[in-house]
């Protein structure tokens, strides 16, 4: 079976499906690479890294989606890019389907069989593969070095002959897999954290890695489901902000990360707090395409409001490259010997993981959430 890799053509996209590391680790399991010239320089894996893996470079994309048995990426396909791969080819990347009707509808008619990496179910023998996890990690990481970097201020307390620095006071809504290294970032560098999470599990988390949970007590409009929340009153968000109020305005830096899957984000940061902030206080809303936590964040944009820097960047995986694509690709490769070995697929079409992420096969959108 032939891999295909392709360069990233998404704005701001610098991560690439497959690393060398894991090209040569897929070579020796008896599969053939083929690497589309230039598709790992913005993650810095040359082409040389790539041959000397023993994969080989193709000079263009066409070249590349004409070949692939199996074509990885890291975002869906455009239409123009699906219309350039074979019929009865794999494709493996992130597809975000249940919002993406246009793109499972474009596959389906063409007969591509295609598996979405977000759709994987976190169950423990898929942590291996759980992209999300990986990529939300990194990003956990990156926002507060984005807010360290912005905040005129250094994390830390710190003694000297001038006078005692207090540390920051960093406050985190959302403690899933990014906001846990939020604080543990955050911790590191010296600051204060206090934490929101609505879902009682995070309190003991959260307080192990040294943060501060803000007691909050729920209601019966809270339905959470495999460890996400699925829904909340709001009613429920309105007694949230109010008991946030004081938090929120008190913080030198806000991280948010909360996300309820499938639904627009919950508001956590008003205006109003925001107007109650620091003059130069900072906030990262990683919600921000989900609609964002606090809406005056804007998509992709750096603004001030209020005195407030508000960060709203969407990709900040794509600012980690060298990092995010190694651990992506690792992510690639179990899936793939998890779905595949070197002489074919094995369509074990009722094994949970297999059945959980295929979204099309053979001409039909297969997904039982999508099938409606
Ligand atoms: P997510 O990105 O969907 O949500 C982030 C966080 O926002 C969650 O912790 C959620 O409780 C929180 N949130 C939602 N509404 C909120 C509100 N109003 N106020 C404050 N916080 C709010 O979640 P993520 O990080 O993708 O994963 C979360 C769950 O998935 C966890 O239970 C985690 O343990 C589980 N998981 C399981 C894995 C496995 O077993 N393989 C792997 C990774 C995650």
């Amino acid at each position: 079976m032939k891999i295909a890799v392709l360069k990233e053509t998404k704005e701001k996209e610098n991560r690439v499906a497959l690393s060398p590391h894991v090209v040569k680790s897929l070579v020796a399991s008896g599969f053939e690479c083929i690497v589309e010239e230039g598709a790992g320089l913005k993650s810095y894996f040359a082409d040389l890294a790539y041959t000397t893996a023993g994969a080989t470079i193709v000079p263009d994309s066409k070249s590349a989606y004409a070949q692939g048995d199996v074509i990885v990426k890291v975002n869906a396909p455009t239409s123009s890019e699906i219309a350039m791969m074979k019929s009865d080819c794999v494709l493996i990347s992130f597809m975000w389907a249940s919002t993406n009707p246009e793109l499972t509808k474009a596959l389906a008619e063409k007969g591509i069989t295609s598996f979405s990496v977000d759709a994987i179910p976190r169950i423990s023998r898929a942590q291996k593969m759980d992209a999300l996890s990986s990529q939300s990690n990194l990003a956990g990481y990156k926002t507060v070095i984005m807010a360290a970097d912005t905040i005129g201020k250094i994390f830390p307390m710190m003694t000297t002959a001038a006078g005692t620095i207090k540390p920051v006071k960093v406050v985190i809504m959302g403690a899933g897999v990014a906001g846990l290294q939020a604080i543990a970032t955050a911790k590191r560098l010296g600051a204060i954290v206090e934490v929101s999470d609505i879902r009682p599990e995070t309190k003991e988390q959260v307080e192990s890695l040294g943060g501060k949970f803000i007691e909050l007590k729920g209601d019966d409009s809270i339905k959470t489901e495999g460890g996400y929340v699925k829904a909340v009153s709001d009613d429920f968000l309105k007694k949230q902000q109010e008991l946030l109020f004081k938090h929120i305005t008190h913080a030198d830096i806000v991280i948010t990360t909360a996300l309820i899957p499938g639904k627009k984000a919950p508001v956590l940061v008003t205006e109003e707090m925001v107007k109650h902030m620091h003059f130069g206080s900072v906030i990262v809303d990683m919600a921000v395409e989900q609609g964002g936590n606090c809406p005056l964040s804007e998509l992709n944009k750096t603004v001030v409001k209020h005195g407030v820097t508000i960060i709203g960047e969407s990709n900040l995986p794509s600012l980690l490259p060298m990092n995010a694509s190694e651990l992506y690709a690792k992510n690639i490769q179990e899936f793939l010997l998890h779905l595949a070995t070197k002489d074919g697929f094995k369509w074990e079409m009722d094994e949970e993981i297999t059945k959980g992420s295929l979204i099309t096969h053979k001409g039909q959108i297969v997904h039982p959430s999508l099938k409606q």
